[in-house]
């Protein structure tokens, strides 16, 4: 089987987008199959550094499909604007490098008002979203009031469901948030000329897939956020509202679940997290800040600061059940080089029980203290040039074997450095 699904072990920004660009360069296909541009997928190439919020991270590698299943939820305006970027930096050439699922949903701007407002009529009980719309347009999918990319490129279908939707969405937004009312004339004028430009990508995207499965095709299904944020099974409310499980490839696609070959958990060495939420591991002292400033840890599509701590090993055992890895990808070993003492969360003290599995009330995970593995740390020269496990101190190799028992799967890559070279591959994915 050649189907390689890479998937968040963590609250996301892993580095999916580094390993993703890398796998890319053997896939025939790339497809994105849920979240939006909440994502924020940084690569960085020499000199070059992009950040790819909804194409998927193959567009980079000439001849590679690029494929934004049912599952995405789209915002017309930042796809545009994300083409024009691409091309002009020599990318993307050819509209048949990208194909855009007919039944994909779209984000409108009444979608993001809500989000913000909504996060501002919360107060102190906001989710911390990305401000995106991705919580509004996903309602609107599951309430079957959504906008379908096939409605949103024809324009009397796009203007009949505007219409529509308007009457309740008005009645939000002036009585509830106290915003203007929108006018269905306004919207229209703002998204036809992106809907026009973007209806030569559509297609059925899961009939695609499933002849490049059926040809035995490489492909990488490209994973946004993480497990820990997964509507169903991450931290509740504090989640996005995709799945972004394993299990989500095959619903976001519009495949069989016995076309998933391998799955790709990837982790860093630490953990972050953005917006608001239990973090069990957090540390808000001194450690915390300099993995902030080493890891250079800014939301890659906000720019906020993300939480950080140290690797939480029992998250990692529940993302380990929830999506099943056959492989890890460590990343971001380097930003922990000259650390004197490292440490792994193994149990949760939870008033007076030890938890060794990752509660399944957001209440109790709130209240749970971290309870760690100290190991020596590593401190080695030229980290980022080193392309061998054996080459790496016994010290960070026994740090690598922790994760293995923790998400009981072998380590197949790990990331020494930010730049898609600064790799060690244990074991070809494809
Ligand atoms: P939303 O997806 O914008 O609705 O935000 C919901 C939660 O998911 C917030 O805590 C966001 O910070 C978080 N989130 C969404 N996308 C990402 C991502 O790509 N990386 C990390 N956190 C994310």
């Amino acid at each position: 089987m050649s189907t390689v699904a890479v998937v968040g072990a963590q609250w996301g920004d892993e580095g999916k987008g580094k390993v993703v660009d890398l796998l890319a360069e053997q896939a025939d296909v790339v497809v994105r199959y849920q979240g939006g541009n909440n994502a924020g997928h940084t690569l960085v190439w020499g000199d070059l550094k992009f950040v790819l919020h909804l194409c998927p991270s193959g567009v980079l590698h000439a001849g590679t499909l690029c494929v934004i299943g049912a599952g995405v939820v789209i915002d017309p305006l930042v796809l545009w604007e994300e083409i024009v970027r691409l091309r002009k930096a020599g990318y993307l050439r050819r509209e048949g490098d990208l194909k855009i699922s007919s039944r994909a949903h779209v984000i409108l701007p009444y979608h993001r008002i809500l989000d913000v407002g909504r996060e501002e009529y919360l107060g102190e009980g906001r989710i911390g979203t990305t401000g995106r719309g991705i919580g509004p347009a996903y309602e609107d999918k599951v309430g079957r009031v959504g906008i379908p990319f096939a409605d949103f490129v024809d324009r009397k279908r796009l203007e009949a469901r505007i219409t529509a939707n308007l009457k309740a969405k008005n009645v939000i937004l002036k009585q509830l948030l106290g915003r203007d009312e929108l006018r269905a004339a306004d919207l229209l004028r703002q998204l036809w000329p992106a809907a026009r430009r973007l209806r030569p990508f559509m297609a059925d995207t899961s009939l695609i897939v499933h002849r490049a499965a059926k040809a035995r095709r490489n492909i990488l299904f490209e994973g946004a956020q993480g497990t820990m944020l997964d509507v169903d099974h991450g931290t509740y409310p504090f989640v996005t509202s995709s799945t972004t499980l394993a299990g989500g490839v095959c619903a976001g696609c519009g495949l069989g679940p016995r076309q998933i070959g391998r799955i790709l958990g990837i982790s860093k060495a630490y953990t972050t997290r953005v917006g608001s939420g239990p973090f069990p591991t957090e540390l808000k002292d001194e450690i915390g800040k300099r993995l902030g400033e080493v890891g250079r840890e800014f939301g890659a599509t906000t720019g906020r600061p993300r939480r950080c701590g140290w690797l939480d090993g029992v998250a990692l055992r529940y993302a380990a059940r929830l999506n099943g890895f056959t492989d890890m990808a460590i990343t971001k070993l380097d930003v922990m080089n000259g650390f004197p003492e490292v440490k792994i969360c193994v149990a949760y003290k939870w008033k007076s029980s030890l938890l060794r599995e990752f509660p399944d009330d957001t209440r109790i995970l709130e209240q749970c203290r971290p309870v760690y593995r100290s190991m020596k740390g590593w401190s080695v020269a030229g980290l980022e040039r080193i392309r061998s496990l054996k080459r790496l101190p016994q010290t960070m190799r026994d740090f690598l074997r922790r994760v293995e028992d923790h998400s009981e799967a072998r380590v197949a890559l790990v990331s020494v450095g930010p730049d898609r070279d600064d790799t060690i591959l244990l074991r070809p994915l494809f």
